[in-house]
This record gives C-alpha cells, structure tokens and sequence, in this order.
C-alpha cells in the first residue's frame, strides 16, 4: 500500500488500477448484454466521470453513443435548496434508452436535482451506471442500476476524481486516511 499527498492531506491505496479496470469490463459486459439490439445513449457527467466513461465506453461490445454534459449548481431563489441546470445536453431524448455515467454517488443529491431535467424529456429508458457509490451517505435515495463499488464514507480521489482539483490523473483511487 502506497501513501501519496494531494494538497495538504495524505490518501492510501484504496482499489488498484487493475482492480478498477477488470470491474468496469464486468460493468460493459452487463451493458452490452442488457442493451443487446438496442443504441443506448451514454451521458457522462464531467469532470469527474470522463476516465470511467471512457474506459467503459471501449469495453462495450453494442453500438451506443457518448455526450458529455456538466452540471452546475446554484442557489434557487426559492427555498427548495440547490437547483441543478446543466450544459451540453441534448435536447431530444425522447425515445432514446439513456444510461447516466457517474463517477461517484455519494449523498445522491446531485442526481436527485437532475433527473426531473432528463425525465421531463421522456427517454424510451433510462438506467444510472456509478463507479462509486457511498451508501452509508446516502440523503437521496436512487436507484442505481450498474455499481462499481460500494465504498464506505471516506473521501477518495483518483481515476478522474479530485480532491480540490488534483488528483484526476491518477490511475488508482485512494482514500482518505
Ligand atoms: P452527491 O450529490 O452528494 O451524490 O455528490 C456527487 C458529487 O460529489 C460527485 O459527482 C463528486 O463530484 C463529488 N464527490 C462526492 N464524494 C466525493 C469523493 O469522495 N471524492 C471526490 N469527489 C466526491
């Protein structure tokens, strides 16, 4: 186990890069069988998703396509909280088998603002795939239909993660110690 420093914190190896690489290859080929005759849609959410998204995207063995979206949250003027608008998405989702690429779940929030957004534009389906999930944390409950790891609720960065904007080019992910 290796210790490395990101800013001022200290983070050990957590899941080896050969450990993330074979999940995400089990991740497509559940994919791939489940949308088998089918053009799913793939919506990573950037910054965090693009390792994930990309490595899941070249393990897939159906025609699929991949947009990328960002999604920014601010203060609504009502007291609902956060609301979430995103950039880059597409306008026309009706009809189409939609799968989310997150890289992480963790109080559910984020998601839970958005996928009025997506529904709204009524996809034929529409699936989420988590590399991360930290149950433990959870506030929104969702339901997630493809998940990497279960991890508990320490901070983690790495594999496209970041920790105050380091840490993304790492191929592994580390967690807090
Ligand atoms: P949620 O809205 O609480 O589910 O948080 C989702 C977002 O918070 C993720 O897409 C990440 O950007 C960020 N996040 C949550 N936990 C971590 C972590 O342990 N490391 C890095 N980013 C995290």
């Amino acid at each position: 186990m290796s210790v490395i420093r990101v800013h001022d914190k200290s983070f050990d190896t957590y899941l080896s890069e050969e450990t993330i690489l074979k999940r995400v290859k089990e991740i497509a080929a559940t994919i791939s069988k489940d949308y088998e005759g089918r053009r799913p849609l793939f919506i990573a959410v950037l910054n965090g998703s693009f390792m994930f998204a990309s490595d899941l995207f070249k393990q897939l063995t159906i025609e699929a396509e991949l947009c990328f979206i960002k999604l920014a949250s601010y203060k609504g003027m009502k007291s609902s909280g956060n609301v979430v608008t995103s950039i880059g998405l597409e306008d026309d989702l009706f009809g189409k088998d939609v799968i989310i690429v997150e890289d992480i779940v963790d109080t559910g929030k984020t998601l839970h603002n958005f996928l009025p957004k997506l529904i709204h534009q009524q996809p034929r389906s529409l699936r989420i795939a988590a590399l991360l999930h930290k149950s433990e944390a959870t506030e929104f409950p969702l339901e997630l239909h493809y998940i990497g790891f279960d991890i508990p609720n320490k901070f983690v960065v790495g594999y496209g993660l970041d920790y105050d904007g380091l840490g993304r080019n790492l191929k592994e992910i580390y967690q807090l110690t």
